[in-house]
């Protein structure tokens, strides 16, 4: 074995995270482990994991439930395509392997969500195969220890990047070496401030021989983020509040939001009987910004106090809901805490 898979083994298995509720677990827990993981840390995903596989403890109680529950769960945790495609790709297990999560790369790779480093490292850990990962974290690993200069998202870059993973790629011991690849990373060789000192790698890191352990990768150039600008119209009946169904695709893609207008607060009217109420006293709450990968968005809520007109239809993708009843539905983060304030009365007066 050569001396970096050694020295990382020996390493994850001392320092390393161990005794995670989805080490050594089922397939179907390590892929669900595995998406919750992309882009969101140990710490906030334990939670969500846990609620998670209690009310779906397999495949088939995910494929079979509706997409409205599957986000619910999710709700708070972000990127929200990842749930969506985690309830397509249960359904394709159950249709097209019978229910059973696929041992085979390319299978797992087929389905919605999983590219090649989170097929490999569901193959590793669930099915003790031998493939390279190459996440965020991993790039960073090799491209010090190789010192790679550049961005690691360039395309030459990730391809040699790729081919160093599976060169270094041990015949035993694959769960720990590739955990220890992302605990280091994680842990250790972080993006400021790696901690060099203590890595089990430094003695053969080019970045760090040559201290530019901290100048490699380079970062990626990056452009100032858009602003957006939206106003959430918080239309709330005694202690009812409506919310709306955002469309399939894009951000909150399926989740219930406030009515929204998608501009500058200033100029806009409300007009009510569009919701079918009836509107009286209407005042803006602090405004906030939430911040996206790709933009940020300044939100200004409008709290309206109104009343529903009798006789009206619920139209489809509209519910009223009881404040309390909407945080367990399937809302985005700021929508949660404007719930939470109004909840709380700290928007003059507590909801009745
Ligand atoms: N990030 C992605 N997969 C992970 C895992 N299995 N453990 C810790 N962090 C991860």
């Amino acid at each position: 074995m050569n001396d970096f898979a050694t020295r990382l083994i020996r390493w994850q298995r001392r320092h390393g995270r161990n005794g995670l509720p989805w080490q050594g677990a089922d397939a179907y827990r390590i892929w669900l482990s595995e998406i919750m993981l992309q882009q969101t840390q140990v710490a906030t995903v334990l939670p969500y994991y846990q609620r998670f596989v209690a009310c779906f403890p397999d495949v088939s109680t995910l494929a079979a439930a509706s997409e409205d529950e599957v986000l619910a769960l999710w709700s708070g945790l972000g990127y929200y395509a990842r749930a969506r495609n985690l309830h397509r790709a249960a359904q394709t297990v159950t249709l097209r392997h019978g229910g059973k999560f696929p041992g085979n790369f390319d299978d797992i790779h087929a389905l919605p969500g999983i590219g090649r480093s989170t097929a490999a490292a569901i193959s590793v850990f669930a099915f003790r195969k031998k493939h390279a990962i190459l996440d965020g974290n991993v790039k960073r690993v090799l491209a010090r220890y190789f010192a790679i200069a550049g961005a690691t998202g360039e395309r030459k870059i990730e391809a040699r990047l790729w081919r160093e993973a599976e060169t270094l790629l041990p015949s035993r011991g694959l769960a720990s070496y590739t955990q220890g690849l992302m605990d280091l990373g994680a842990l250790v060789c972080t993006r400021g401030k790696p901690q060099c000192r203590i890595c089990p790698l430094h003695a053969g890191c080019a970045a760090h021989l040559s201290g530019r352990a901290e100048h490699i990768p380079s970062p990626r150039p990056r452009k100032p983020l858009p602003e957006k600008y939206s106003t959430f119209l918080l239309l709330l009946d005694g202690s009812d509040i409506l919310l709306e169904k955002r469309p399939a695709t894009g951000i909150w893609g399926g989740l219930w939001c406030p009515p929204q207008m998608d501009e500058a607060p200033g100029g806009n009217t409300c007009r009510a009987q569009q919701y079918g109420v009836k509107a009286a006293r209407a005042h803006a709450l602090p405004a906030f910004t939430h911040t996206f990968t790709h933009f940020r968005l300044h939100i200004t809520p409008l709290l309206w106090r109104v009343a529903r007109q009798p006789g009206q239809a619920q139209e489809p993708g509209r519910m009223w809901l009881n404040v309390e009843e909407a945080l367990h539905a399937a809302i985005p983060a700021p929508v949660r805490k404007l719930l939470r304030q109004l909840k709380e009365g700290a928007t003059g007066g507590p909801v009745k």
